[in-house]
C-alpha cells in the first residue's frame, strides 16, 4: 500500500439516493474518520447544493462528482462555484481537452479553498466496443493513459479511473498524482452496470488511491456491515 495520495479513509461512499433525507440519514450513520462521501449528479440535482453544505458541515471529506464538461468558460465558473461549498474534491472531463482543465485549475487557483481537481478519463461503465462506436479507437486502457497524460500536464491532481488502470498509471505518474477508482466490487456484491470492475483488496493492491463504493454498501442489508467488511479486505 503507498501513502501520499493514499491518506485514510480510503472508501468514498457514494450517495446515491433520489432524496435529501434519504441521504442525510445514512450519512449520519457513517463516521467521517472511517469514509468520505460522494454526491453525485442525481442527489445534486434533486436536493442542490444544500445538501453538500449539511454533510460538509457534518465533518466529512465531500467528493462534488459533477463531471464538469463544457467550455472552459462555463467550467471554470462551475469549478468556482463548486470551490465555493468547502468540498475537498471536484472533477471534470478530461475529453473536454486541455484548455478546459487549464481554465479549471486557475479558476481554482482563484478561489479561497482549493479542493483537489481530478479529471475523468474513461467511465468504468464503458467497454471497448462503445469507445469505438463514439470514435475512440484503441483499447480502454490506452484512452485512459493518453488522457490521463493530458490531465496531468494540464494541471489536474488526478484521475477518475478504472482500478484496472491503476498499476500502470501509478508506474507513470507516481505518488503525487490521486487515482480516483470507482467500478470496485466486493466478491459478494452484484456488478450492475460497471465493466471494469476489481475488489476493493485487488484495486488496493493496484495502486488506487481512493476507492469510490457506491450500491454495494448503500443497498447492503447492513450497509455498516458492508463498510466494515470492505475495510478488512483492504487492511488485508
Ligand atoms: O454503485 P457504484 O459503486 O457503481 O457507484 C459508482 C459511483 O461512481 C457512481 O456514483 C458513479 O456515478 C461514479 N462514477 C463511476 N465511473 C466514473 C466516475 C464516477 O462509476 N468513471
Amino acid at each position: 500500500m503507498r501513502d501520499s495520495c493514499f491518506t485514510p479513509p480510503h472508501i468514498i461512499v457514494a450517495l446515491d439516493f433520489s432524496d435529501q433525507q434519504l441521504a442525510l440519514q445514512f450519512a449520519r450513520q457513517l463516521d467521517p474518520q472511517r469514509c468520505r462521501l460522494k454526491v453525485g449528479k442525481e442527489l445534486f440535482t434533486r436536493a442542490g447544493s444544500q445538501v453538500v453544505e449539511q454533510l460538509v458541515g457534518s465533518g466529512f471529506d465531500l467528493f462534488l462528482d459533477l463531471k464538469f464538461h463544457d467550455i472552459p468558460n462555463t467550467v471554470a465558473s462551475a469549478c468556482a462555484a463548486a470551490a465555493e461549498l468547502g468540498v475537498w474534491m471536484i472533477n471534470v472531463h478530461a475529453l473536454g481537452g486541455r484548455r478546459m482543465m487549464e481554465t479549471a485549475r486557475s479558476a481554482i487557483e482563484q478561489s479561497d479553498h482549493q479542493p483537489l481537481l481530478t479529471a475523468v478519463t474513461i467511465l468504468t461503465s464503458m467497454g471497448e466496443s462503445e469507445l469505438h462506436e463514439i470514435g475512440l479507437m484503441g483499447t480502454p486502457k490506452e484512452n485512459v493513459m493518453r488522457l490521463a497524460a493530458l490531465a496531468r500536464e494540464s494541471g489536474m491532481d488526478g484521475v477518475v479511473c478504472s482500478p484496472r488502470e491503476a498499476t500502470d498509471l501509478w508506474h507513470q505518474h507516481g505518488d503525487e498524482f490521486c487515482l480516483v477508482t470507482p467500478g470496485v466490487r466486493p466478491s459478494w456484491a452484484a456488478r450492475g452496470d460497471q465493466i471494469r470492475t476489481m475488489t476493493p483488496g485487488e484495486a488496493c493492491q493496484a495502486g488506487a488511491s481512493y476507492l469510490v463504493i457506491g450500491r454495494p454498501i448503500i443497498e447492503a442489508p447492513e450497509p455498516l456491515e458492508a463498510l466494515v467488511a470492505i475495510e478488512e479486505e483492504i487492511r488485508g
